[in-house]
C-alpha cells in the first residue's frame, strides 16, 4: 500500500435495490476516488436487518449490489470490495463502541427518529445502536475520508465524537475520519414527492429510479415527475423543489453546471426538459445495467471477489481490533 494515499471507507445497505440517489450521492464518487486512494467498500448487510428482510431477497440484493458496484467502475483488484457480515471484526468493534456511545447521542439521530416513526411495531435495539456499528465500519479501517450523501453526515459526525472520546481515554487509537459530501447529487429527492429523499423504500411508486430499471420505466418516471404550475426551468430549491431536483440530476448526469443547464432549457418548457433529463439518466445507467447483467451471470467470479475482499478487509480490520481489545483490557488469546 502507498502510505501517502488517503484511506477511504464507505458502505451501502442492501435493504433495497440500488437507486439513482445512492449512485449520485455515493457510488459515483467512490469510483472517482478509487485511483488516488486506498479504498474499502462494504455491502452493509448487517445494517439492513435493523428492518425485517426476506432472507432470500437480502442474499440476492447483496450479491446484486456487489455486481452493480463493479459495473459502476469499481475495480475489485484496486479496491477492497466486501460483504460486512464476512468480517466479524465489525460486530466485535461495534459492541465495544456501543459502550462508548451515549444513549442521548443515539436518541438525537434523525435517521433513528424517522425510521422508528415508520416502523413503530419494530423499534429494535439494533435500529437504535446502528450508528455505533457504522462507526465501527469506519474506524476499523482508520479511514481518512467517508464519501456519503448528505443524509449520512450526522452519523459520520457521531463517529468522530466516539473516536475522540475513545482516543482521549486510551491515546491515538483511531484516525479521525472526515465526511466527503459531493457538491452535486448529495441529496436526490423523490420524483413523486420532491420534499423527501429518494429512497430504496419507495420502490414501485414512480418516485425512485433503480440502477437496473429499464430505459422505458426510467423515461416514464421522469415524464411523470412532479413539478409546479410555472413554466421556467430555473433553480430555486425552496420555491421549485421538483424542477430543482431534476436540474441537480441532469447536471450530475450530464456533467454540467446549473447555470449551463438553465441556459440550455431557457424558453423550452417542462416537457422537453423532463425528456432530456430522462434520456441523460438512461444513457448514464445503460452501460452499468448491461455490465451488471453480465456479471450477475457469473456467480463464481462474484464469489471470488467477495472472498478475496473479506480476506483483505479482515487483515486491516483485525489490526485495529487487536489494538482496541488490548486498550480496553481484554486478555490476549
Ligand atoms: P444507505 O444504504 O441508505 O445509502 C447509501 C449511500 O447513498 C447515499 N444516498 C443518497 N445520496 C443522495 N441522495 C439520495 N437520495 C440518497 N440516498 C442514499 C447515502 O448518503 C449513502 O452514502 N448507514 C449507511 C450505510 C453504511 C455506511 C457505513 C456508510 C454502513 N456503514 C460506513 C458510510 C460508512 C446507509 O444506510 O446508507
Amino acid at each position: 500500500m502507498d502510505e501517502a494515499k488517503k484511506r477511504i471507507l464507505s458502505g451501502i445497505k442492501p435493504s433495497g435495490d440500488l437507486t439513482l440517489g445512492s449512485y449520485l450521492g455515493a457510488i459515483k464518487n467512490w469510483v472517482a476516488l478509487a485511483d488516488s486512494c486506498d479504498c474499502y467498500y462494504c455491502m452493509a448487510d448487517m445494517h439492513a436487518i435493523t428492518v425485517r428482510q426476506d432472507p432470500a431477497e437480502l442474499r440476492r440484493r447483496t450479491v446484486s449490489q456487489l455486481a452493480q458496484n463493479i459495473a459502476c467502475g469499481l475495480d475489485p483488484k484496486k479496491n477492497v470490495v466486501f460483504i460486512q457480515s464476512h468480517v466479524p471484526a465489525h460486530a466485535q468493534l461495534g459492541w465495544v463502541l456501543d459502550c462508548y456511545t451515549m444513549f442521548g447521542e443515539l436518541s438525537r439521530m434523525t435517521q433513528f427518529k424517522d425510521k422508528s416513526a415508520k416502523n413503530a411495531d419494530n423499534i429494535n435495539a439494533g435500529l437504535f445502536t446502528y450508528p455505533s456499528l457504522m462507526a465501527a465500519d469506519i474506524l476499523l479501517y482508520q479511514a481518512d475520508l467517508v464519501p456519503v450523501g448528505e443524509d449520512q453526515k450526522q452519523h459520520v459526525e457521531l463517529t468522530r465524537d466516539i473516536a475522540h472520546r475513545f482516543n482521549t481515554i486510551y491515546g491515538e487509537v483511531f484516525k479521525m475520519p472526515e465526511p466527503w459530501i459531493p457538491k452535486v447529487g448529495a441529496r436526490i429527492m423523490s420524483l413523486q414527492d420532491p420534499q423527501s429523499k429518494m429512497s430504496k423504500s419507495e420502490q414501485d411508486t414512480g418516485g425512485c429510479i433503480c440502477l437496473m430499471d429499464s430505459p422505458e420505466s426510467i423515461m416514464r418516471a421522469f415524464k411523470r415527475a412532479v413539478t409546479d404550475s410555472d413554466t421556467r426551468v430555473c433553480y430555486d430549491p425552496d420555491g421549485k423543489k421538483g424542477i430543482s431536483n431534476l436540474l441537480n440530476i441532469y447536471c450530475a448526469a450530464a456533467g454540467i453546471t446549473i447555470p449551463q443547464a438553465e441556459k440550455e432549457f431557457e424558453n423550452k418548457g417542462y416537457g422537453a426538459f423532463k425528456t432530456a433529463v430522462g434520456e441523460a439518466v438512461v444513457e448514464m445507467l445503460r452501460p452499468i445495467r448491461e455490465e451488471a447483467g453480465k456479471l450477475l451471470g457469473d456467480k463464481a467470479y462474484l464469489a471470488e471477489v467477495y472472498r478475496d475482499g473479506a480476506m483483505r478487509a479482515s487483515q486491516t480490520a483485525g489490526r485495529t481490533l487487536r489494538k482496541v481489545y488490548k486498550k480496553v483490557g481484554f486478555v490476549e488469546r
